[in-house]
């Protein structure tokens, strides 16, 4: 019965695991859709090659700027510009 329930909760996890993995692309693609064509184009976002540093810091600055991304959403939108030049 242990090992039952211990599996159970284990496959539970590796799912909200999954699920949360999943979602943050779209997710994050929409934020940026969203906040980051108010000023340019999202080809100066697409065609950016920077690194996870170089994101975190321009990120700052545009949202200084004015661009609409909430901490909360900062997380998500930083995936998806990394993942961009992948
Ligand atoms: C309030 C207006 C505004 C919004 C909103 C905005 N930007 Fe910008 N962005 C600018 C301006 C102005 C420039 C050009 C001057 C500069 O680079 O600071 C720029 C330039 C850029 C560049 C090219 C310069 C560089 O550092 O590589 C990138 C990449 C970029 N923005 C990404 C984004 C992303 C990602 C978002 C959404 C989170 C965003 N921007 C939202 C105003 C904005």
């Amino acid at each position: 019965m242990k090992n039952v329930l211990s599996v159970l909760t284990g496959g539970t996890l590796i799912c909200v695991f999954c699920a949360g993995f999943a979602l943050a692309q779209p997710a994050g693609k929409a934020m940026v859709d969203n906040a980051c064509s108010k000023c340019h184009s999202l080809k100066r976002v697409e065609s950016a090659l920077k690194n996870a540093a170089e994101w975190e810091t321009t990120l700052d600055r545009m949202i200084k700027k004015g661009a609409k991304v909430k901490p909360e959403e900062r997380e998500a939108v930083l995936k998806y510009l990394n993942g961009l030049n992948k």
